[in-house]
C-alpha cells in the first residue's frame, strides 16, 4: 500500500536543524529554527526549570492519567498569565494544556471545523510557514490578508484594515500576539485598538496564536492584544506556546483557551475540545506542563523566572543592535536598520533565495529560505564574520 505514497521535501525549517549539524565547517552560523541561544550558542535549560523538576522528582507521587484538558494546576495559571485575574475568573474562559503550540492549533482548527464546517481563516501574509500545512492539513479553507511590505519593512496597515473591513461575519482572523513569525514587526497598541474595533464590528473571531510571550516587551506588556481582544470580542482563540519562553522546546508544552460569551457556552466548547483532544491524541504529555504550574505557581520560582525571561528578551534586543552595528561597517550603502526596530527572535535580511543559498553554500550561514533569520543564532564571536558574508553576497 505505501508504494502509492510519493516522498515529500522535509520541513522547510526543520531541514535547517539537519543541515547545519552536519556542516563541518568550523565558521558555521545557525540562524534557521525558532531556539533561544545565548551568548556562548547553547540553549541552556533554565534554572528555574531544572529546580521545578527537581522538586517535582522529589514530591510527584503518580504518574496516573490527568484527562484531555492535561494539569488543571498548569491550565489556571498560564490562562492568568495570559488573560489575567479577573478574566480568568469571568467564567467565558477554557484553557487545555496542549502538546506544544503546534496541537493547540490543531485542536483549535478541529473546533473550528466542528462550530463551522465551511470557516475559512485569514492570516496574515506573511505568517509562520507551518500554520499553512498545519491548517489547511485540518481541512481549513486558509485565505491571506496583507501585512508586511518588504520595500519599507513596516506593516501595510491601512491594507489590513480595509481587507478585515471585507470579511464576512464569522470569518476568522489568524493573529501573532507579538513577536510575528517571520518579520519581527508587531502592531502597536493603537494600531491594535484598531484591529479589535474592526474584529468586533464585523463580527469576527480573533484567533491569536501567541508563541513568543514575554520576548518582545516583557510578559504583561506582550499580553495586551489577549486582554483587549478579550473585552471587545465575544468570543476567542488564544494558541500559547512555552516553548521559547519556558525553554521547553522538546517537551511539548502548549495550551489552547477559549473564549466564549458565558459559562454555559464555556461548558459546551469544553466538553467538544476535550472530545477533540480524546480522538486525537487522548492527553496531553504531563511533565513540561507540571514543570510550568510549578514554576507560575511559586512566588519566589516565578520572579525568578522573570529574571531570566528577561535575560532571554535582554539577549535579542542586544543581538539586534550588534547585527545592525557591524552590518553598517560592512554594507554602508544598505538599510538594515529595520532589524533593529523588530521584535522578538525573527526578521527578514531581504535576500533573494538565490543569495540564501548562497550564505549557506559559501560562507556556512543557514537561514530560511524567505531569509528568515533567528537572531539568537547570532553572538558576539560571529557577528562580524555573518555581516561579512551578508556583504559578500548582497
Ligand atoms: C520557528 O518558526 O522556527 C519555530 O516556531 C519553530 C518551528 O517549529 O517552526
Amino acid at each position: 500500500m505505501f508504494e502509492k505514497l510519493e516522498a515529500l521535501p522535509p520541513d522547510a525549517i526543520l531541514r535547517l536543524i539537519v543541515e547545519h549539524r552536519n556542516d563541518p565547517r568550523e565558521r558555521k552560523v545557525d540562524l534557521g529554527v525558532g531556539v533561544y541561544r545565548d551568548e556562548m550558542g547553547r540553549t541552556p535549560i533554565l534554572d528555574t526549570v531544572k529546580k521545578a523538576e527537581r522538586r517535582l522528582l522529589e514530591a510527584q507521587q503518580t504518574k496516573a492519567y490527568l484527562g484531555s484538558g492535561g494539569d488543571p494546576l498548569f491550565n489556571k495559571a498560564i490562562q492568568t498569565m495570559m488573560f489575567g485575574t479577573a478574566a480568568s475568573e469571568s467564567g467565558r474562559l477554557v484553557t487545555l494544556q496542549t502538546p506544544g503550540g503546534s496541537g493547540s492549533l490543531r485542536v483549535a482548527a478541529a473546533l473550528l471545523l466542528r462550530a463551522k464546517p465551511k470557516v475559512t481563516v485569514w492570516a496574515s501574509d506573511p505568517t509562520w510557514a507551518n500554520h499553512v500545512p498545519l491548517l489547511v492539513g485540518a481541512g481549513i479553507k486558509l485565505e491571506k490578508y496583507p501585512y508586511y511590505e518588504p520595500e519599507s519593512k513596516a506593516i501595510r496597515f491601512a491594507e489590513m484594515i480595509a481587507a478585515l473591513e471585507a470579511l464576512s461575519p464569522g470569518d476568522v482572523v489568524l493573529l501573532h500576539g507579538c513577536c510575528h513569525n517571520p518579520t519581527g514587526v508587531d502592531l502597536d497598541r493603537e494600531q491594535w485598538r484598531e484591529v479589535a474595533a474592526v474584529i468586533a464590528s464585523r463580527q469576527l473571531l480573533p484567533f491569536v496564536d501567541i508563541a513568543y510571550q514575554g520576548f518582545a516587551d516583557g510578559l504583561e506588556e506582550d499580553a495586551y492584544p489577549l486582554r483587549l481582544l478579550f473585552e471587545q470580542s465575544p468570543e476567542m482563540i488564544v494558541s500559547g506556546s512555552c516553548s521559547k519562553n519556558f525553554g521547553l522546546y522538546r517537551d511539548r508544552v502548549g495550551c489552547l483557551s477559549v473564549v466564549s460569551e458565558d459559562a454555559a457556552g464555556s461548558a459546551t466548547v469544553q466538553s467538544q475540545a476535550y472530545n477533540i483532544v480524546r480522538t486525537m491524541y487522548s492527553m496531553p504529555p504531563d511533565h513540561g506542563g507540571a514543570v510550568v504550574a510549578g514554576i507560575l505557581n511559586d512566588e519566589v520560582l516565578r520572579a525568578e523566572w522573570l529574571t531570566e525571561l528577561a535575560a532571554m528578551r535582554g539577549r535579542l534586543k542586544e543581538t539586534r543592535a550588534l547585527l545592525c552595528a557591524s552590518l553598517r561597517d560592512h554594507a554602508p550603502d544598505r538599510d538594515f536598520s529595520h532589524l533593529e526596530r523588530a521584535k522578538g527572535m525573527f526578521s527578514f535580511l531581504g535576500l533573494s533565495s538565490n543569495q540564501v543559498q548562497q550564505l549557506k553554500s559559501d560562507f556556512g550561514v543557514y537561514m530560511v529560505d524567505s531569509s528568515r533569520i533567528n537572531v539568537a543564532g547570532i553572538t558576539r564571536d560571529n557577528v562580524d564574520y555573518l555581516a561579512a558574508s551578508i556583504a559578500a553576497v548582497l
